[in-house]
């Protein structure tokens, strides 16, 4: 049975990729990896191992993969594009430094390595439409360069040393466990939740911007099963263009108001936001991953809205009840 450490495991998706992994390999075989002060709680720490793991430390990425000989690491640590725009050094520091450290051990230990890129990694200059596979990858934030950099150097592993690395480029992530922080397409998880609790959202994206996005259980399917391939059909590793969904603004919300109806929505765009959205792609084209590896996505933009808005109700209900008692 393979051992899994997951670093960033409270993050927005280290938090349910986690929990995905335990279902399938088991709890005590998938290790939480936190960084201190953020702590597993709850299910995430009842179902299995946790161990402090600073992806910039690696004596403590080191520790965890001997004690717990772990086969394959799946790397969630990253700063998203808004923050890593406050903090360009500390973004370089968790994406670059820490993937260092990662693939160091992962060479050292024979361990796969899962390190996600992102739709960040391309930048203006890249065809928006159905942007391919292989295309130009010139990104403008230290979001995007490090995306472009995990994706180089995680390709140079593989080839110079045989470590078995692989990636997806995620869309924005749509999700309702761990909430996001300081990402461009945030807006499209905080639509959510803004119509749940009855307030009017503030959308901070200009209407029009096309994003691609992708309901959480798609993601997690996308990390595990490419992962799971069979390493001699992947011509593509680092990294693969995957989509499931891609919209504007106006067009979530009108989903949203078919369910809520009366939710209201008005815009004050929020310039670096609005940049940076800009300069990345309105739908990619995902043929590789679909002939490479089969993947395949279950949720489009109708099913996702009825699946957030009765998970939300019942987050949120839940919440009001344990404050109330
Ligand atoms: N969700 C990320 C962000 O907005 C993009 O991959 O920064």
């Amino acid at each position: 049975m393979k051992n899994i450490l997951v670093i960033g495991a409270t993050g927005q998706i280290g938090s349910e990729l986690t929990m995905e992994l335990r279902k399938h390999y088991g709890g005590a075989h998938v290790v939480a990896g936190y960084i201190p002060g953020a702590a597993p709680t709850g299910e995430l720490k009842e179902s299995g191992p946790s161990v402090v793991v600073d992806v910039t430390d690696a004596t403590t990425i080191e520790s965890a993969v001997r004690n717990y000989s772990i086969d394959a690491i799946y790397n969630m640590a990253a700063l998203l594009s808004v923050v890593a725009e406050s903090k360009p050094a500390l973004a370089w520091k968790i994406g670059i430094d820490g993937l260092w450290n990662v693939l160091e051990l992962a060479r050292a230990y024979r361990c796969s390595v899962f390190t996600p890129s992102s739709i960040g990694s391309f930048g203006p200059e890249t065809p928006h439409f159905m942007t391919p596979q292989d295309t130009t990858q010139r990104p403008r934030t230290m979001y995007g360069v490090t995306k472009v950099s995990t994706e180089l150097l995680s390709d140079y592993y593989f080839h110079k040393y045989g470590v078995d690395t692989r990636s997806v480029r995620f869309p924005g992530i749509i999700s309702n466990v761990t909430p996001p922080g300081g990402g461009t397409t945030d807006y499209a998880v905080d639509i959510y939740y803004a119509a749940v609790r009855g307030d009017k959202f503030v959308c901070p994206i200009k209407e029009g911007t096309l994003m691609d996005m992708m309901y959480m259980p798609d993601a997690l399917h996308a990390a595990i099963s490419l992962m799971e391939a069979d390493s001699s059909r992947l011509i593509h590793r680092n990294a693969f263009n995957i989509a499931s969904m891609s919209f504007a603004p106006e067009t979530i919300y009108a989903s949203i108001c078919k369910q809520v109806p009366g939710f209201e929505m008005v815009y004050n765009v929020d310039s670096l936001k609005q940049t940076i959205a800009d300069s990345w792609p309105d739908s990619m084209d995902d043929a590789c991953a679909r002939s490479e590896w089969d993947w395949q996505p279950s949720y489009n933009l109708e099913s996702m809205t009825t699946d957030m808005l009765e998970k939300l109700q019942k987050k949120l209900l839940n919440k009001a009840t344990i404050v109330s008692q």
